[in-house]
């Protein structure tokens, strides 16, 4: 199976509103395969040259009912620059992926966020939890993983168990006043 902006379903299908069910394992050759798919959709979709010839819009993650199938499973790459010139790699294919912990500060992206599923931009800041510890089972790894992520990933991660529950970025927005500072949250760039 290939995964492309053809075959993502966008915010005007109700799929995206439901809640998705939890995959058994060992996952099935079936799941295994669409997974393996989207890791490597959000993979190519960092090459711009592969994104072109492919109709792959770039990606950080992806979640399985965007491609119109509700079981729990995302693709997540994203950068972390460490200093100018040191970025770490980080890569997850997550199985049934929950949020056991949370801190209570929030942290939001200072340009607020984007979806393969939304064609549009929507402005306004999206409020996340700065640190969360994720567990689920990692196909990258074959094992059961717990992931500590704070900034960028930690904001990713959320976005995209958000589409495990039926949650859009833009329900987060503040409808009155989309860039209205929320007090003690970390903004990203
Ligand atoms: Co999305």
């Amino acid at each position: 199976m290939k995964i492309n902006m053809d075959v993502i379903i966008r915010d005007d299908n109700p799929l995206l509103r439901e809640k998705s069910v939890d995959v058994t394992l060992p996952l099935s050759a079936e799941d295994k395969e669409l997974l393996t798919a989207m890791i490597t959709y959000v993979r190519d979709s960092r090459d711009e040259e592969l994104a072109e010839k492919e109709n792959l819009r770039p990606a950080v993650g992806l979640a399985a009912p965007q491609v119109g199938v509700l079981k729990r499973m995302i693709a997540v790459v994203v950068d972390e620059w460490k200093n100018d010139d040191e970025v770490i790699l980080h890569e997850f294919a997550l199985v049934n992926p929950r949020i056991v912990a949370h801190s209570e500060a929030k942290s939001m992206l200072s340009n607020g966020e984007g979806c393969l599923s939304v064609d549009e931009v929507i402005e306004g800041y999206v409020p996340r939890f700065a640190r969360i510890r994720v567990r689920g089972y990692d196909l990258l790894r074959e094992q059961h993983v717990e992931i500590k992520a704070h900034g960028y990933l930690s904001i990713v991660l959320q976005h995209e168990i958000d589409h495990l529950n039926g949650i859009m970025f833009y329900d987060h927005i503040n409808k009155e006043e989309p860039w209205k500072p929320i007090e003690n949250a970390l903004l990203i760039d």
